[in-house]
């Protein structure tokens, strides 16, 4: 059994939280937590995730971590770095190799640039988990992004892939979620302000600029009226790659509380939801639940209009401010050319176009819109697309890529016009 210190950072200090314990029996990781009595005192504590109300007790999760300590840990890109680098760093000491659990990703994920509020530390140590350098700045973009080339292109375990990953999980780049290979650099506006940014880099397996079509679809969001996050794409070594402002870091620098859908809908990977139990549950933890419910249905209509279908749950979320939660701006919206593929996260029970359009419009109600102000946001969301052209050429779309999702906003135009 191993134990772990949670903190959290609150009202601008970092406060002990509770105690995690984890246990592997027989294959099987699961873990119990408990609340200290002084977070549970301190003034705007609050719960980390629905299934741990704040009270004295034991929290038990059989299946792995808290769900809000797996929004902390890596998704998919960063697991895979921080199993290559444990491996290697096992053979190199000497080391048996074992299953790598859950806790290993929590606590292999760099403490500067994790995700959200919490922050992990062993009982003993004085540094939080895991310890790295500092953040890479936007110099470092190009050896970064050509070491992430390397790990995409190789899946054997080479010298130069190693060394690779050594690159990559020492600059931190291992702590976000997602399966796209991204680092955390620190970016610098015109007034010399610093500040966290997410660069998102394109997959050797990209079919066509993916990061130029989600900056198009940002760009295209905006104009919709939804909150985005600040973003520009820039170009290194050829590849486009898109910076994000980090949501979850405030202007000076401080962690701000995170919690994905999946947390929220006390979901499992992999498990689907519907937009109406993401709203109901907005609706109950939100200080401003008719405005995140009606921004939420602005971001339904318009991921159906692009065909944005990856809209699992962990691509929603929450972010702390200051005694509730509050919906974050939206992220990883892209345009799918696959004009038959089926949304990750229905409406109403729909995830097909045509039946998921008509749902949507169903139930404006259930978002806190009238018919009137649903019609003015569709026509403000039809407006944004109806300039898709304009956009994608500004950010250099080529003729094959206009051709490619040409169908996509064809589809988005008369659909919305024709209802
Ligand atoms: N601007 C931002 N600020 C803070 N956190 C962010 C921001 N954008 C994304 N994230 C976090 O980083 C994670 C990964 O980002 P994103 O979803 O864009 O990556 P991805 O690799 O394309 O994901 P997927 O596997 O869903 O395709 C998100 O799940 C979210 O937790
Ligand atoms: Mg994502």
């Amino acid at each position: 059994m191993s134990n772990i210190e949670v903190h959290i950072e609150l009202n601008d200090k970092t406060t002990s939280v509770g105690t995690l314990y984890s246990h592997v029996r027989r294959g099987r990781e699961s873990s119990t937590f408990r609340y200290e009595a002084a977070y549970i005192a301190v003034a705007d504590a609050y719960a980390l995730e629905p299934e741990m109300s704040l009270s004295l007790g034991e929290h038990a999760f059989l299946n792995g971590l808290p769900r809000s300590f797996r929004d902390s840990s890596p998704d998919r890109w960063g697991r895979m770095l921080i199993e290559k680098g444990l491996r290697q760093q096992w053979a190199e000491e000497g080391l048996p190799a074992r299953t790598i659990t859950e806790v290993d990703y929590l606590l292999g994920t760099a403490d500067i640039s994790r995700q959200g509020a919490l922050r992990f530390k062993q009982p003993g140590n004085t540094e939080f988990e895991a310890v790295t350098s500092e953040v890479p700045k936007l110099v470092a973009l190009s050896k970064l992004l050509s070491a992430s080339h390397k790990i995409c292109k190789n899946a054997q375990n080479d010298r130069s892939t190693l060394a690779a990953v050594k690159t990559l999980l020492d600059a931190g780049t291992g702590s976000l979620g997602g399966a796209r290979p991204k680092a955390t650099v620190v970016d610098v506006d015109k007034d010399g302000h610093e500040s966290f940014h997410i660069a998102k880099f394109p997959h050797a397996e990209d079919k066509w600029d993916v990061m130029r079509w989600e900056k198009i679809a940002l760009e295209l969001a905006a104009i919709a009226g939804i909150k985005t996050p600040e973003n520009r794409m820039i170009n290194i070594d050829n590849s486009s790659v898109l910076m994000l402002k980090r949501f979850d870091r405030s202007d000076t620098g401080k962690r701000i509380g995170y919690a994905s859908a999946m947390t929220l809908l006390e979901s499992e990977e992999g498990e689907t939801h519907d937009y109406l139990d993401l709203a109901d549950i907005l609706a109950e933890i939100s200080d401003v639940a008719t405005k995140d419910l009606n921004e939420l249905w602005r971001r339904i209509i318009f991921s159906l209009l692009i065909n944005n279908t990856d809209d699992h749950l962990r691509n929603h979320a929450v972010l702390r401010h200051v005694k509730a939660w509050r919906l974050s701006p939206a992220f990883d919206i892209n345009p799918n050319p696959d004009l038959s593929s089926q949304r990750a996260t229905s409406i109403q029970g729909e995830t097909h176009f045509e039946k998921g359009w008509q749902a949507a419009n169903d139930t404006h109600e259930w978002f806190g819109l009238s018919q009137t102000k649903a019609a003015e946001i569709s026509a403000k969301v039809l407006s944004a697309i109806s300039q898709w052209k304009t956009v994608a050429l500004r950010y250099g779309a080529t003729k094959q890529e206009m051709s490619l999702f040409q169908p996509v906003f064809e589809r988005a135009l008369s659909t919305a016009r024709a209802s």
